[in-house]
């Protein structure tokens, strides 16, 4: 399925032609088809039907609480890593026993709101948490299920600023410690090892090391005999930015997680983050100048690196469509940018282009994950907008922040 077409001349996400939108909503702002989302989770889904996992979101790509709210409806979890998250997903009617958290620094205070609320599992990341979340569970009369976050020290060959799982990153406790903190656990009367769970990393395009990664905790838990309720794999799973990526096929994959649960006897948990919301959004942008450099022309546009960090924090690619095409080119090298002031608030590079003119509009397109959620105040610019649309519909699901408030708060 592809959300976003182009019928004759003009851009079109789902039913919704974006020139005419233009002429009635303010640029710029991340616009999203649901329809796309629902399909995404619902290929995943079928993927692994025969394992039929719990698949929690990865709040953290996107968690707009709206979005959450369609997760909700299809079903899904959520995997949080602040007490923000949290509350957001509580806020979209998702089930605690739905709820995951991750994180390798987690507080006194977000611990004690999700101890509170019940939730299925608190995936520790250190020996230190853990004791944490005994106490806390003391002083609260309760016993708190979590899970351990292992680093099972496999390289997910992806962009080393997204890689999670090697033993040089924070993530996890290596196998060894984890096996010295197990013979400490019996003596926490108040946590239960549900699970175990492993995420090592983002924008996986090979099934490679999702395999290695299985067969490194399969081995652990049969060596250690452990009686597990479930075990997370994480989310990771690569998407197409340039149209060219090889893509991932999770199939061979989703046999051997069959396998895998069948013979470790427990339920299985996603977190797909990126694979579920990645090419369901875009960002539209105007062109506020064109200034012709000596060795390029920059396309100055009015979305900046405070809205949309992957090109900025990752040298990301994300491909730049016009909204309404046109047979005329422009000539020479141009460059994508925005009005912050640093080299890095650049967009993308293209050697020739079609004729964009000023007050023209262009879409930054598989925004949908990591952009309005790693989006900032820098510069004291105020969030942009968001918008879902189903269909011929459309809401707003978060308006642009109000100047006002942000300088006042
Ligand atoms: N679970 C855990 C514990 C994670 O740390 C992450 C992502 C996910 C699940 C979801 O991963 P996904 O399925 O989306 O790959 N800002 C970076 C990505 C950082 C990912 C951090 N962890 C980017 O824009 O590429």
């Amino acid at each position: 399925m592809q959300s976003l077409r182009y019928v004759g001349k003009n851009l079109f996400l789902e039913k919704i032609s974006l020139k005419n939108f233009l002429k009635k909503n303010k640029s710029p702002f991340y616009i999203y088809s649901e329809n796309q989302i629902i399909y995404n989770f619902i290929k995943f889904k079928n993927i692994f039907k025969k394992t039929d996992p719990l698949i929690c979101f990865a709040a953290k790509s996107n968690s707009n609480v709206q979005i959450l709210k369609v997760l909700s409806k299809l079903g899904a979890g959520v995997d949080v890593v602040s007490g923000g998250e949290l509350l957001k997903a509580l806020k979209a009617g998702i089930k605690p026993k739905k709820i995951v958290f991750s994180g390798v620094g987690k507080t006194e205070e977000e611990l004690q709101v999700a101890i509170n609320k019940n939730i299925l599992l608190i995936n520790c990341e250190s020996e230190s948490e853990a004791l944490l979340v005994n106490n806390i569970g003391k002083r609260l009369k309760k016993h708190v299920s979590i899970g351990f976050r292992l680093n099972p020290n496999i390289d997910a060959k992806t962009h080393k600023k997204i890689s999670t799982g090697k033993a040089e990153n924070k993530f996890g406790l290596s196998i060894k410690s984890f096996k010295s903190f197990l013979k400490k656990i019996n003596s926490l009367k108040n946590v239960r090892l549900n699970a175990l769970s492993v995420h090592i990393g983002s924008q996986i395009l090979s099934e490679t090391p999702f395999k290695r990664t299985l067969g490194v905790m399969q081995k652990l838990i049969m060596e250690l005999k452990l009686n597990l309720n479930f075990v997370d794999f994480g989310g990771g799973f690569g998407i197409d930015y340039s149209g060219k990526d090889k893509t991932l096929n999770l199939t061979n994959y989703s046999k051997l997680v069959e396998k895998f649960a069948k013979k470790i006897n427990c339920k299985i948990i996603f977190e797909p983050g990126r694979s579920i919301i990645g090419n369901a959004g875009i960002l539209i942008s105007k062109v506020q100048f064109i200034k012709r450099g000596s060795k390029k022309s920059f396309i100055i546009l009015d979305a900046g690196m405070n809205d949309f960090m992957r090109p900025a924090l990752y040298d990301a690619f994300h491909k730049i469509i016009p909204i309404s095409k046109t047979s005329s080119r422009m000539t020479g090298a141009i460059e994508f940018v925005g009005p912050i002031c640093e080299s890095t608030c650049k967009f993308g590079v293209y050697k020739k282009y079609q004729k964009l003119n000023e007050n023209d509009y262009i879409a930054i397109t598989n925004v949908g994950a990591y952009g309005s959620s790693l989006s900032s105040n820098y510069n004291t610019r105020p969030l942009i907008a968001e918008i879902l649309i189903n269909k011929n519909k459309y809401r707003y699901i978060r308006k642009k922040q109000n100047i006002l408030k942000l300088i006042n708060s």
